[in-house]
Formats: structure tokens, C-alpha cells, sequence
């Protein structure tokens, strides 16, 4: 039971040849770790979900409430299947020499490009070369394996090792775990990127629609696992990334020894676009003048405005604190830590009071109102907040087009949606302006 040091391409083709034996012999649980007893939970490897009898089917399923070809949606389509390959692509091997690190083998790359095992045990079956494979996401199957193939509500999977991937929070903390940032290695520092990674960016709900879909979020499902609607998704997405973001920030963003500090948590586009174009201006969370590298605070300006519709006194709160934030940038590591620090204190209690909140179609349209009047307002001036922006009011168009709400849309949204996008193709030469004029627009037909 021990981690193989080296797992190679061709091992795990091997495996998918194994899954076509296991297919012959029809029977879905049969690897004898399956059975295993151990008290803590174990990784038993993707290849255990594949067989045809369960995950590994080459069409949808007809009947039951699952696919069924899941293993195959993630082996052909999903990114997360050649997240390991991409550490040997050519950029992989660039960054990787630029670093001076083998990336198949360092937990720097590992962490976040195969399923991370830093907790549990591996078992025989699993090899890394899988990428981010069903465990990655559901947990480590050891212990459930058996026990979720048969339908019976007394067995509480999660506490055997399955993931609640289904409940907001829980997939928040899953998706930005490597998304954005977690526990140790599991970070991209300025000196990564500038090796050649890239630029990380995410949001919940818009990620969770584009990776490619291995369920049905249909009646039967929405009956099974309630309020997990992508409005909520959304909404704890927003608030739990500026909370990650914060804790993060607060633990690497100035290092002891060194005069600068960790650039990965700052605007990269402050100091990355070209000279000639100036892009700076006003806003009201924004007490820096001119000139100033500025700390990425595009989580924190979406969810003032899911907030103002929430909970306006946090909003104010938070607001002010976004503003304080900048200034302690400046000047003062101590005050700094404890600015990032009470925000996330405020950003907890919001987060607690999602779950009760009622998304009706009026308190949606209201957010994507606080969002155009935020970004007719400059707030979104920055690529990385516009990038956010943009993403959040797609998601609540979608939200009021899919209940049939779409008397309170403007009629022309798609076209103005498109022109949000356009805004943002070229990072060089993002013009904030362009945007903010587009957002006066959707304001305007939206009052
Ligand atoms: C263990 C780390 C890990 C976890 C957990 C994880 N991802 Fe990923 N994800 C990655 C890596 C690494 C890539 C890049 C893979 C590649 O391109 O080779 C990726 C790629 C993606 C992509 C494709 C992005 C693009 O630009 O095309 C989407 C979408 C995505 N992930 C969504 C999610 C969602 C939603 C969750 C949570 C349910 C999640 N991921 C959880 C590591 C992870
Ligand atoms: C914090 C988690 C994390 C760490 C650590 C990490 N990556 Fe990534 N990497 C990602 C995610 C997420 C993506 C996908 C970005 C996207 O498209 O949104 C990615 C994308 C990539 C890509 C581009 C893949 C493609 O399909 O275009 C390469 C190459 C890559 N990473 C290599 C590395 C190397 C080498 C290391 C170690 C030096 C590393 N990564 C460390 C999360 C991580
Ligand atoms: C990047 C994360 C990720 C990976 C990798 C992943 N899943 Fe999922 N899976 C999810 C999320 C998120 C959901 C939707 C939430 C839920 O219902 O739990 C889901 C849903 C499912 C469901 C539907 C559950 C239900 O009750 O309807 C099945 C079955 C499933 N996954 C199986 C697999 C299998 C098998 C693999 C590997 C081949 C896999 N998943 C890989 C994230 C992932
Ligand atoms: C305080 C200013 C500053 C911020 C903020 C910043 N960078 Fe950098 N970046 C630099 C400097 C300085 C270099 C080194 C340029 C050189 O070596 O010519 C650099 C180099 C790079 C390079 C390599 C460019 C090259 O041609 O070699 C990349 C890529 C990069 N940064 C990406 C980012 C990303 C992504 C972010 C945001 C997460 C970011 N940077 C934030 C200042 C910054």
C-alpha cells in the first residue's frame, strides 16, 4: 500500500486496457482493496469507477438516476483527465526548466495537477498519472466503494470519505482549493507564473457549467440534493473566494526576509499592459492615487454587490474595509494582516446566511442591477474585477432566462452580454471605459 515514485502515460493506458477485461468480467465491485477494512479512508485509483457495470457505460444510461458513462465524459472531454499530461506538455516542461524542478514529481505541480493524497494513504490501484481523477473531486473511495452502490440512506457516505460535492460550500472549498489557492504547495506564486503558468482565473458557478458535464441537474436530482441551484452556487463561489483569497493573502503576502512581496496577489495588470495607454482612474473603493500597485480585490467588489442586496450593512462594512485594505498596503503589515483578517470575520456571517436566502427572480434582477450600477460607476476598472463582473451578470441573466423571468430583462441582453465579453478579449489592451459605458447601458434598460 504504498505511492508508485513513478507513474507514467503508458501505466495508465495499461489501466484503461484493464477496464476492457474488468468490462468482460461484468461485475462492478470486484477489486479486492474494495473490500478493505481499514478505519482511515484510502485512494484506490479512477480506474475502480470505469468498469461498464458502473461509471465506465459508452452511452448514458436509460434508467436510474445517474449516466453512467461519467468515466468516459471525464476521460475524453474533461480537462481534468490530461492535468497530469499538461506537466509534460511543452509549457509544462518550460516551466519545469525555468524552475529548475522535475514538475511530475514536485509537489509545487503535483499538488494541484494529479489527485491530491496529502491526507489519506494510496492503495496499489491508484497512479498519478490519472490527473485529477473521481477521487480528486469525491473523495477517497476505499471505505464507501461498496457501500454506495446500494441504496440505503442509513450509510452516511460522507463520513466514510466521500466529498458533499453537490452542497455549495463544500464544492467552494473543493474548486478553489486549486482554483485559486490552498494548503501548502497547493499556490502559484508570481515567480510560477512568470516561468510560465498561467494566469489563474475562476468563478464557481461559470466553472462548475463549462467543465464538462458528467450528471444531469434535472428534476430527480434537484429533488435529491436541494439548494444547491446554481444561484447559490454562485453566490457562496463570490463570497468564498474573497475569504480564501484573504486567508492566503494573509499568510504569504509579505515574507519576513525580503523587501517585496508576493506579487501573485496583486492586480497583475497594474504593472502588466503597455505604458502608452492610461488606464487609471477614480473610484470610490480605491484611496490609492495614481501609480500604485494595487492588491487584486476583484472577489471582494462582486460580493459588495451581492451583499447590498443581502445584507446592506455588511456591504457598507465590507466596502469600507476594501478601501482600508489598499491604504494598510501601503503601510502597515501589522494593521494589514487585521484589515484581511475582520473582513473575513464579516464575510463568514454572510456566508452563513446564504443557505436561508431566498434567490427570488426581483432579488436577482437587484444584484444584476447593484453590478451594472457598480460598474457604471468605475468600480470594475481593473481586468480581473471586469473579468468577474462579467462573469457574475451571465450568470444571472442565465439564472432569470432558465426560471422564465425574462420580463425583467432587457430585451436586447444578448447582444449586450456578447459586448460585456468583447470587452475583455484582449488583456493587453483592456480600455475599463468601453465596460463601464456598456454597464451604463444595461443600467439604464434595466431601470
Ligand atoms: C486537485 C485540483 C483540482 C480540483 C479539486 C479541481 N480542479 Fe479544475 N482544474 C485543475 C487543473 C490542474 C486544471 C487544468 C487542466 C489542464 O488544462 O491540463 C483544471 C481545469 C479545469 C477547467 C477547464 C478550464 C479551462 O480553462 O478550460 C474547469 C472548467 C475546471 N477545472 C472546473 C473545476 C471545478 C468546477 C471544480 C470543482 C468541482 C474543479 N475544477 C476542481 C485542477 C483542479
Ligand atoms: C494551485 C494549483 C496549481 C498549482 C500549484 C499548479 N498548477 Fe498548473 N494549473 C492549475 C490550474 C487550475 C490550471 C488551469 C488554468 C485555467 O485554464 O483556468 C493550470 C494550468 C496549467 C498549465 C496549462 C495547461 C493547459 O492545458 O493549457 C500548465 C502547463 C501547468 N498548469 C503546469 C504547472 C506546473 C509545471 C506547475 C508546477 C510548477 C503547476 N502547474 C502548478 C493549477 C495549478
Ligand atoms: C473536478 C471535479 C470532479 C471530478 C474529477 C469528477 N467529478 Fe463527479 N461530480 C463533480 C461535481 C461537482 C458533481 C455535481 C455535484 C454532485 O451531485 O455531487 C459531480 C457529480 C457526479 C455524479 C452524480 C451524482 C448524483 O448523485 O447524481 C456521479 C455519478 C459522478 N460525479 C461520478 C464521477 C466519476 C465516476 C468520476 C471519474 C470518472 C468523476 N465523477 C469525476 C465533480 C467531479
Ligand atoms: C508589482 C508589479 C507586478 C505585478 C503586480 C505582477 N507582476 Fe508579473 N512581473 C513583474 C516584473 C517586474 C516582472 C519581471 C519582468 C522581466 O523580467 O522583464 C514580471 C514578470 C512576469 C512574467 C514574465 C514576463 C516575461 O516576459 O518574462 C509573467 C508571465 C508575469 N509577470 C505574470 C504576472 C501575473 C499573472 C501577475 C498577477 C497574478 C503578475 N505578473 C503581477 C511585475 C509585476
Amino acid at each position: 500500500m504504498s505511492c508508485k515514485g513513478k507513474n507514467s502515460q503508458a501505466e495508465f493506458s495499461f489501466n484503461v486496457f484493464l477496464i476492457a477485461i474488468l468490462v468482460l468480467s461484468g461485475s462492478c465491485v470486484n477489486f479486492a482493496h474494495a473490500q478493505s477494512d481499514t478505519a482511515e479512508p484510502a485512494f484506490i485509483g479512477g480506474m475502480s469507477c470505469g468498469t461498464s457495470t458502473c461509471h465506465g457505460a459508452r452511452v448514458e444510461s436509460s434508467y436510474g438516476n445517474i449516466l453512467r458513462n461519467e468515466f468516459n465524459t471525464w476521460y475524453e472531454q474533461d480537462p481534468h483527465s490530461q492535468s497530469y499530461a499538461a506537466l509534460t506538455s511543452p509549457l509544462g516542461d518550460q516551466i519545469g526548466k525555468n524552475l529548475g524542478i522535475e514538475p511530475t514529481n514536485d509537489s509545487k505541480c503535483i499538488s494541484c495537477h494529479t489527485t491530491p493524497t496529502q491526507q489519506y494513504e494510496v492503495m496499489d490501484g491508484f497512479t498519478r498519472s490519472e490527473g485529477v481523477s473521481c477521487e480528486g473531486c469525491h473523495g477517497p473511495a476505499s471505505l464507501w466503494l461498496k457501500a454506495h452502490t446500494v441504496p440505503d440512506s442509513s450509510v452516511d457516505l460522507v463520513k466514510l470519505g466521500m466529498f458533499p460535492t453537490a452542497d455549495p460550500q463544500n464544492r467552494g472549498k473543493l474548486c478553489l482549493s486549486c482554483h485559486l489557492g490552498g494548503e501548502g504547495d497547493q499556490l502559484i506564486t508570481h515567480k510560477m507564473m512568470a516561468a510560465g503558468h498561467p494566469r489563474l482565473v475562476f468563478e464557481l458557478a461559470t466553472f462548475s457549467q463549462i467543465q464538462p458535464a458528467h450528471y444531469r441537474a434535472d428534476a430527480d436530482y434537484r429533488a435529491r440534493k436541494p439548494r444547491t441551484e446554481e444561484i447559490r452556487v454562485w453566490a457562496t463561489g463570490q463570497i468564498m473566494a474573497s475569504q480564501q483569497f484573504l486567508r492566503l493573502a494573509s499568510e504569504h503576502i509579505s515574507m519576513d526576509d525580503s523587501l517585496f512581496p508576493e506579487l501573485t496577489f496583486y492586480e497583475c495588470h497594474t504593472c502588466h499592459h503597455s505604458v502608452d495607454t492610461v488606464r487609471w482612474q477614480t473610484r470610490k473603493t480605491n484611496p490609492l492615487g495614481p501609480g500604485r500597485v494595487r492588491i487584486n480585490d476583484s472577489a471582494l467588489l462582486i460580493s459588495i454587490a451581492l451583499l447590498k442586496v443581502m445584507n446592506s450593512e455588511s456591504a457598507i462594512l465590507i466596502s469600507d474595509l476594501v478601501s482600508k485594505l489598499h491604504k494598510d498596503s501601503l503601510n502597515n503589515k501589522d494593521e494589514l494582516t487585521s484589515t484581511m483578517n475582520k473582513m473575513n470575520q464579516e464575510l463568514s456571517l454572510a456566508l452563513g446566511q446564504i443557505n436561508d436566502f431566498e434567490f427570488s427572480p426581483n432579488q436577482v434582477a437587484k444584484i444584476l442591477r447593484e453590478i451594472s450600477n457598480a460598474g457604471m460607476g468605475g468600480e470594475y476598472s481593473d481586468f480581473s474585477s471586469a473579468e468577474q463582473a462579467v462573469m457574475a451578470a451571465s450568470v444571472l441573466v442565465n439564472n432569470l432566462y432558465r426560471s422564465g423571468n425574462t420580463e425583467l430583462l432587457p430585451k436586447n441582453i444578448d447582444d449586450e452580454l456578447d459586448d460585456f465579453y468583447k470587452t475583455l478579449e484582449n488583456e493587453d489592451d483592456f480600455r475599463p471605459r468601453r465596460l463601464q459605458t456598456k454597464m451604463r447601458k444595461l443600467k439604464g434598460s434595466m431601470d
